[in-house]
């Protein structure tokens, strides 16, 4: 059955961290994956978790399966860090969360959902958008549209395309927006244009679906949820995907969220009684271990410090990468304005690289970005590759 199976062509980004383990070469950079580095090029274990960990170990009596929309404690600290501890969202119980295996499990169930009780409603997506976004929905049978995001140099907003294109969508799709830290371009709406998506959605009767990969990544766990809450404060409907794989680095631990806000606690329940479904004919309940230490870790006062300490660790060095390879460049390659690489949000910018150079960089000097825009993974910059690779970059220009 299995012989004339098509050979199906490989993920293209994790193509290229193939190629990069293969590359012989020394003072390769690897700016194409989508994980978080420290100075020393690794994917650190924050110290929260690790003690989070240990209590658990000592703490646990079970390996029962959990509920179907998982740990309660853990739900409920997602719509705080959401929406603000104490939110009307929050104390009414208009919203329902389930904890999902990552970001992309969260996604995963969100499609089924809406497929399954709105067959008609069409996902509209920025252009571009995190690759596996078109692939998640269409699996899940969903029609799929696109957005226009960026504008004409491919490096900041074309606010108002975004807004002419959200003007025409029709009541009832979907539209899945980056709260923050937009992958893959870094490009976020300013505070006043989420305003303005907000009304757009809630004039038009469009159902926003925010997906919050990164919080905390871009300007502070408060000031990321900005666009969220401002959608919240004039939609009474929408959806919210979670991931604590970045904020948290439990990559490999599959820890995610999805939460449902509806217009009344009766609606919720409506709605959580669906979204179980979904989850039961999936993988039927979340593994256990993410959901406890983030829940152990939002619990507990001197953890969530430690943890608010270690996140902005993480995005203080990413600014810090931001600042010096504008710097960099401004020096090498007078010519090239990068100032908007000090713009971008979170761990990725678009660089505006042609795909030319994008080869190029790889080829001729073991630089690997992504093509199709030139997405860098800022995070992976540190200060002792910096000049190398700001060198490489300027010598393609
Ligand atoms: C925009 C966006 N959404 C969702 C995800 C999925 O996250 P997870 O690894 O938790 O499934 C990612 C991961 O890269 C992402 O960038």
């Amino acid at each position: 059955m299995f012989d004339t199976l098509p050979l199906a062509p490989p993920d293209p980004i994790l193509g290229l961290g193939e190629a990069f383990n293969n590359d012989p070469r020394e003072g390769k950079i690897n700016l194409s994956v989508g994980v978080y580095k420290d100075e020393q090029g690794n994917t650190p274990i924050l110290a929260c978790v690790k003690e989070a960990e240990r209590r658990l170990l000592e703490r646990e009596k079970t390996k029962g399966y959990l509920s179907i929309e998982g740990l309660a404690e853990y739900d409920g600290r997602v719509q705080e860090l959401l929406f603000g501890a104490g939110h009307e969202i929050v104390k009414s119980a208009r919203a329902i969360t389930a904890q999902t295996p990552g970001g992309t499990g969260s996604l995963r169930v969100a499609a089924d959902f809406l497929k399954k009780h709105f067959p008609a409603a069409r996902v509209w997506l920025s252009k571009p958008t995190w690759a596996n976004h078109q692939a998640i929905f269409q699996a899940a049978g969903q029609a799929t549209e696109t957005y226009a995001y960026l504008d004409a140099a491919g490096t900041g907003l074309d606010f108002s395309a975004m807004r002419g294109a959200l003007e025409k969508i029709p009541a009832g799709d979907v539209l899945l927006l980056h709260a923050c830290c937009q992958n893959p371009t870094g490009i976020d709406p300013t505070p006043g244009q989420w305003r303005e998506i907000a009304a757009i959605c809630s004039q038009r009767g469009i159902l926003p679906l925010v997906d919050f990969a990164y919080q905390g990544f871009g300007d502070g766990l408060e000031e990321d949820a900005l666009g969220l809450r401002e959608l919240a404060s004039v939609n009474a409907e929408l959806l919210v995907s979670s991931s604590f794989s970045k904020n948290f680095g439990l990559y490999c631990e599959r820890v995610g969220a999805l939460t449902v806000v509806t217009q009344s606690a009766d609606a919720a329940q409506r709605a959580l009684s669906q979204v179980r479904i979904s989850i039961r004919t999936n993988y039927s309940n979340p593994p256990q271990h993410g959901g406890a230490i983030v829940a152990a870790v939002l619990s507990d006062a001197e953890l969530r410090k430690q943890w608010e300490h270690e996140l902005t660790a993480m995005r203080t060095r990413i600014h810090h990468m931001r600042r010096q390879f504008v710097e960099s460049m401004r020096s090498k390659s007078p010519k090239f304005d990068f100032s908007f690489i000090q713009r971008q949000k979170g761990m990725f910018s678009f660089s505006g690289l042609t795909n030319m150079q994008v080869d190029e960089l790889r080829t001729k000097h073991a630089v690997y970005i992504v093509a199709g825009g030139g997405r860098m993974n800022v995070a992976g910059m540190t200060t002792t590759n910096m000049p190398r690779l700001c060198d490489a970059i300027a010598s393609v220009l």
